[in-house]
């Protein structure tokens, strides 16, 4: 694939125009404000209230310095509209705030292709449609532009109207910084698929589901608490970063041999070829969009399993044992 740095975007593609970002939340600050420190005019869509209640998002992005604006007023003022509301909003804030001020020429921007691919948001044929994402948490993003650098992202152009629509979606990844670690092009259905894939299978669930069981077997067996914690939660974090800093061979040359060796006998009697089988399964109902669709219903019923769902993780042992150690161990 191919690696695009500084020298391919052009922040004049930039020049004139005026970009609203839609949600000041994690990605909507750090984002609009690393597109100001670059000297983008931005301006922030945002809801007074939320679910009856006044919305912090708006105090935020004022307190920020930003101009804001009710969503449709700021999608009515710019020429690109950059949505960052949770995804499962994004198709009725389209619907009711977005979409009679997508006009000509104009261009619709996410982070994430999900109301796109799955056709949340069918946005007219005459703007350009972009993705510019970071690979990273909000935090870390904002954080690497503070110092001078940037986190990986990804861009793709779904419809390209102007005829310069990767060359935007280029100058708002330069204007963030990604361009200076490095951004690959993809397009939409890849970005989404494989977000989703690793979400549900590697990173959120299956890492949580691996933990959860690890602790269950110990405590069931009579280990401590605190202990069982350290040993499949605290210390994932370590491993992971010596993965991350130079591969698993680099993990391995740290670990000892005993723990080298337990890995190549017993890793594959855990994560045996059934859960590749499984992983093969949870592509498919991604990419055929039976994943999208129960999604799709659950958050129109007002997400009555997820929330179930995060109650229950909340009495697991492993949290509640959890938030007693981070109180008393230092973490530097
Ligand atoms: P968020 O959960 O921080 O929410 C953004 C803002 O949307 C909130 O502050 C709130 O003011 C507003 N909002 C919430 N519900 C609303 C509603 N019903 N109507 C109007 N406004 C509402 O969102 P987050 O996590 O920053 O995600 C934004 C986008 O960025 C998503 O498309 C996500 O997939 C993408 N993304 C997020 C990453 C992350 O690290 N959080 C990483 C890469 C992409
Ligand atoms: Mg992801």
């Amino acid at each position: 694939m191919n690696i695009l740095h500084d020298k391919d975007a052009d922040l004049k593609y930039l020049q004139g125009k005026t970009i609203a970002v839609v949600g000041y939340g994690s990605q909507g600050s750090a984002q609009s404000l690393c597109l100001r420190d670059s000297g983008v005019r931005v301006i922030i869509g945002e809801t007074e209230e939320l679910n009856g209640k006044p919305n912090p998002s708006w105090t935020q992005a004022k307190n920020a310095g930003f101009d804001v604006y009710d969503i449709a007023e700021a999608a009515a003022k710019a020429d690109i509209i950059h949505i960052l509301l949770p995804d499962e909003h994004h198709g009725s804030v389209y619907k009711e705030k977005i979409e009679q001020n997508m006009t000509e020429g104009k261009t619709l921007c996410c982070s994430h292709g999900f109301n796109i691919v799955y056709k949340q948001i069918i946005p007219p044929e005459n703007v350009d449609v972009i993705m510019v994402a970071p690979k990273s948490p909000a935090t870390e993003e904002r954080k690497a532009y503070l110092a001078g650098f940037g986190v990986p992202g990804l861009i793709a152009v779904r419809q390209d109207y102007t005829g310069s629509a990767r060359q935007t979606a280029l100058a708002m990844a330069k204007a963030m910084g990604f361009t200076r670690a490095g951004v690959l092009e993809c397009t939409f259905e890849q970005e989404t698929y494989e977000d989703l894939f690793g979400e549900q299978n590697v990173l959120c669930g299956g890492t949580v589901d691996l933990i959860k069981y690890g602790f269950e077997v110990l405590t069931e067996a009579g280990y401590p608490e605190e202990m069982a914690y350290f040993e499949v939660l605290n210390e994932l974090k370590l491993i992971v970063d010596l993965i991350y800093e130079g591969g698993i061979q680099k993990m391995n040359a740290v670990i000892s041999n005993t723990a080298e060796w337990g890995e190549y006998v017993n890793g594959p009697k855990i994560i045996d070829p059934g859960v590749k089988q499984r992983m093969k399964e949870s592509l498919k109902a991604i990419e055929d969009g039976t994943f999208a669709k129960q999604w799709i219903e659950e958050s129109k019923k007002g997400c009555p399993n997820l929330l179930a769902k995060r109650k229950a993780l909340a009495e697991h042992p492993i949290e509640i044992v959890g938030k007693k150690i981070r109180n008393l161990f230092e973490r530097g």
